[in-house]
């Protein structure tokens, strides 16, 4: 049997950002698209019958009017917090403190661990998601356990053990030493071992002291190859906090630039209520904001200004933020997004929308010469929309005038079933 499998339907493909170019100039979607698998990877992407007459002896596979579009690509994530999502009534720093420190801690066990980054990882490739950036816990076994189970399905993740030497529970706290000899052990292990991928993961200013911000500015400076993920100005009592806890400090982000955290390979999640001095630092240094709009709106910390700092071409990615955020599913996510949007007086097309899930996210990671979009030479991470999933979205499709129409809703409405199938590397999940 071949090795080469041709996917068949309708092709999401981009040659641009829709943020920087109109969508109409680089997004396109192709009604009778194909995609070539070789091993993998995308060996052509093109019109369906062409591929097929080039490559007879490939397998096919026809998802009729299916839209094929890269895999999912979620910039933020908390693994350790699948159990514990969606719990109920509290904002940031009580929400830490009641739901999520608790769960964290039950990550001593490694075995836990373990059975948790299969869970996550199971859950999130059922909702069409091929590549994660997640925190871990403070134990580096969780960091381990993610990317064993990401490594064992062939799968792209980005992980970090997270860094707390203050004002967490005992059991949930390291040094700022340990920190650094745990993380630079990590990165032996894992940085650029087949498809893993380190960041260096302080989890934000409150929970660490200066010595722990320096010691990983330090790891960071001797591993410059690797990203680091942090969160910022999600809420205004976090602001705050941060302004009593670093007095010296001009604002929030210079917590982080003051102690080497600041870079363009840096990820900073949520960073909702930014000051004009951080706005131009980020755009200066190009460092990536990670909207996390289902999060955003769940523990009630505000609506991310992306019209905004799209505009100052800052690069942006999209994230579910698990369990702050209330979804595994970046459709989901993207619905929030696009409501987020509208907060702020823009309506974000479907195009950008998918570009943000995507290829926008992957950009973040430093990753898009791989993942996020369907061009030769990436991994064949793909996922199959169908397009009519539910009768409410059906029959909102029947009066839907174009291919367009008939996406958005999908993205409003849609859920895991909606998820045709979810390849990756090459593999499809459900066969
Ligand atoms: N800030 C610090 N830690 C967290 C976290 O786990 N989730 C969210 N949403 N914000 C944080
Ligand atoms: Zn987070």
């Amino acid at each position: 049997m071949s090795d080469k499998t041709i996917l068949l339907g309708q092709t999401l493909t981009f040659t641009g950002s829709p943020f920087e170019t109109p969508w109409q100039d680089c997004v396109r979607i192709d009604s009778a698209g194909g995609v070539l698998i070789e091993g993998a990877r995308i060996a052509a992407v093109g019109n369906g019958t062409a591929l097929k007459a080039a490559h007879p002896q490939s397998r096919c596979i026809s998802y009729g009017n299916d839209l094929i579009v890269p895999g999912f690509v979620d910039a933020h994530a908390h693994y350790p917090q699948t159990a514990m999502i969606a719990s109920w009534g509290k904002r940031l720093i009580d929400w830490l403190n009641t739901y999520t420190f608790p769960e964290e801690a039950r990550f001593a066990d490694p075995a836990y661990a373990a059975d948790i980054a299969a869970r996550y990882l199971d859950l999130t490739r059922a909702h069409g998601t091929t590549t994660i950036a997640s925190y871990s816990t403070i134990h580096p076994h969780s960091v381990d356990a993610l990317f064993a189970a990401a490594q064992s399905r062939g799968q792209s993740v980005v992980a970090g053990k997270t860094c707390m030497d203050r004002n967490a529970p005992d059991d949930l706290r390291d040094t700022a030493q340990s920190a650094y000899d745990d993380s630079k052990a990590l990165i032996a292990r894992w940085q650029g071992k087949g498809r893993a991928r380190y960041a260096i993961t302080p989890r934000f200013s409150p929970t660490s002291t200066p010595e722990q911000l320096s010691a990983l500015g330090a790891l960071w400076a001797e591993h410059p190859d690797c990203l680091m993920q942090t969160h910022l100005s999600e809420q205004p009592d976090e602001i705050a906090w941060v302004r009593d806890l670093f007095p010296q400090a001009r604002d929030y982000l210079d917590t982080y630039e003051a102690h080497g955290l600041l870079g363009a390979r840096g990820l900073y999640g949520h960073a909702i209520h930014l000051e004009p001095r951080e706005v131009d630092r980020l755009a200066e240094v190009r460092g990536a904001l990670v909207h996390c709009p289902t999060s955003n709106s769940f523990i009630g910390s505000g609506q991310f200004d992306l019209p905004r700092m799209a505009a100052r071409q800052i690069p942006i990615g999209l994230a579910t933020d698990t369990g702050g955020g209330s979804s595994f599913s970046m459709l989901r996510t993207m619905a929030a997004a696009y409501e987020a949007a509208q907060h702020h007086g823009t309506a974000l097309h479907a195009a950008q929308l998918l570009w943000l899930a995507t290829a926008g996210s992957a950009r973040t990671l430093h990753m898009e010469h791989e993942i996020g979009s369907l061009v030769k030479g990436n991994y064949a991470d793909i996922t199959i929309l169908d397009l009519e999933s539910t009768t409410p979205i059906a029959q909102r499709v029947n009066r839907s005038g174009s291919v367009w129409e008939s996406t958005f809703a999908t993205i409003m409405m849609g859920d895991d079933r909606a998820i045709r199938d979810t390849w990756i590397a090459g593999n499809s999940i459900k066969s």
